[in-house]
């Protein structure tokens, strides 16, 4: 019997518990996932204490709380660490673990679309600098990338992102127009900003003017799940990528973390649009 969970606030509306709830069903787990709000009055230290005395084996964690656990847990992964950001913790033995898998949940649903992506090298630009691109940036060193730019309003938190870097990976770090204006030098473009989600679906955080045709262009916003960013993208034939299906293979990657079985996602993907669609 799991018992698993989320920890944040406000979390009322997470899609995490039918998201867990599916993959426990599918791999014929008895188990629940409980929705373990901590308010700002309360404290998530006397919540992690109290998910351990309860026996339960995991759970996620979600804003304001993925920087403030760090501190707590027993053992932290060394990606997560360079993130500064968990998302994920596993209970065992009386120990806590903290893991992030949000960057390598995007890197699985990119690889999910385009097979051979990492086969070949790829010039990869990111655009953004927050939590989300710190999590991806990480995943695409460790998969190996050897040119990962990041374009950002803010260039010294694109800059602290870079810091990141103990491989090889070349890494520029730029503005928002200079990669407006340079575009076709990347092969994928990731878009990771809050630009372009409801209720300002309109706006796109640059324009795509100097992409070339063919260019893998990528939108983590999922509401709507089809941005203006990758409507314009289509019509300079780019190949997109639906930034929705990170939700599931950020949870998978968890969920085998937890259980040590990989669910598949199968039709979850179409499950999900509909949902986030209210279809
Ligand atoms: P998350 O954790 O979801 O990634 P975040 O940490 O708030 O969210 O980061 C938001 C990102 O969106 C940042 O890169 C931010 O740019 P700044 O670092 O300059 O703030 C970017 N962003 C938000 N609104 C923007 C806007 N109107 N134009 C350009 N970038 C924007």
């Amino acid at each position: 019997m799991y018992r698993l969970g989320l920890i944040g606030y406000p979390i009322k509306h997470s899609l995490s518990p039918w998201i867990h709830h599916t993959f426990l069903e599918q791999e014929n787990k008895k188990g629940t996932y409980e929705l373990f709000e901590v308010s700002p009055q309360e404290s998530v230290e006397k919540m992690l204490q109290a998910l351990k005395d309860k026996g339960v084996q995991g759970c996620n964690v979600t804003v304001p709380y993925k920087e403030e656990v760090i501190s707590l847990l027993d053992e932290v992964d060394e990606s997560a660490v360079g993130i500064g950001a968990v998302n994920t913790i596993v209970f065992k033995n009386g120990m806590t673990f903290g893991y992030n898998t949000d960057g390598k949940g995007y890197v699985r649903s990119l690889e999910t679309s385009f097979p051979d992506i990492f086969k070949t090298p790829q010039s990869i630009l990111l655009i953004g600098a927050g939590g989300a691109a710190r999590g991806i940036y990480s995943a695409l060193l460790d998969k190996g990338c050897k040119e990962v730019s990041i374009a950002n309003r803010t260039q010294s938190s694109a800059e602290s992102i870079r810091k990141i870097n103990k491989t090889r990976t070349r890494s520029k770090v730029m503005s928002l127009e200079e990669a407006e204006n340079h575009l076709d030098a990347y092969d994928v473009v990731i878009q990771t900003t809050s630009v372009g989600m409801k209720p300002r679906e309109e706006q796109t955080v640059l324009s795509l003017s100097t992409i070339q045709p063919g260019t893998i262009v990528s939108d983590i916003v999922y509401q709507p799940i089809e941005t203006s960013f990758l409507k314009e993208a289509a019509k300079h034939q780019c190949h997109v990528h639906y930034g929705h299906t990170m939700l599931l293979y950020q949870a998978q990657y968890a969920f085998e973390l937890w259980t040590g079985t990989k669910p598949e996602i199968g039709t979850m993907d179409e499950q999900l649009q509909h949902i986030l669609e209210g279809t």
